[in-house]
């Protein structure tokens, strides 16, 4: 298991916290940046990420920024990107199952640390169920065709 990392500044010492956590559990990761607290913009790295996830290069991404919308947002521009912004496990665990998010988001400015790594943890648990969901996760990719 590979995990792309990225954050803006804001989301900065959560996402290295997250990468100490992951690599506890033997959890290989790459961080795509941003490296320091100097102010920046979250699509860079929302992008980044979601192309490492959506070529194969990594097995699914985590994302940090204040509110964990705006590079949420920013991965989900990505074709084949299904990221979900979370701040309680509850939705964590059922996007995995329902939804197969590929991506999690989460706000610094919202979770404190003990949360974000129980989502972190629910999250990487859960298994996509496929059966009634898929239908439902290939009307998503349709309608990405449909823009292309
Ligand atoms: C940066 O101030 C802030 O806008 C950003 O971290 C994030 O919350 C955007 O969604």
């Amino acid at each position: 298991m590979k995990i792309a990392l990225g954050s803006d500044h804001v989301g900065y010492d959560l996402k290295k916290e997250i990468e100490k956590h992951l690599h506890a559990m033997s959890i290989e990761t790459v961080d795509f940046g941003t490296d320091s607290h100097e102010r920046t913009d979250y699509p860079i790295y929302g992008e980044a990420v979601g192309n490492a996830v959506a070529k194969g290069e990594c097995d699914k991404g985590i994302l940090i920024c204040g509110t964990g919308v705006g590079i949420g947002l920013a991965a989900n521009k990505v074709n084949g990107i299904r990221a979900v912004t979370c701040s309680e496990p509850y939705s964590a665990l059922l996007s995995r199952q329902h939804n197969d998010t590929n991506v999690l988001s989460m706000g610094a400015r919202v979770v404190g640390l003990d949360l974000a790594l129980m989502i972190v943890d629910t999250w990487l648990s859960g298994e996509y169920e496929g059966g009634r969901h898929a239908k439902r996760v290939q009307m998503l990719a349709d309608i990405e065709k449909k823009q292309n």
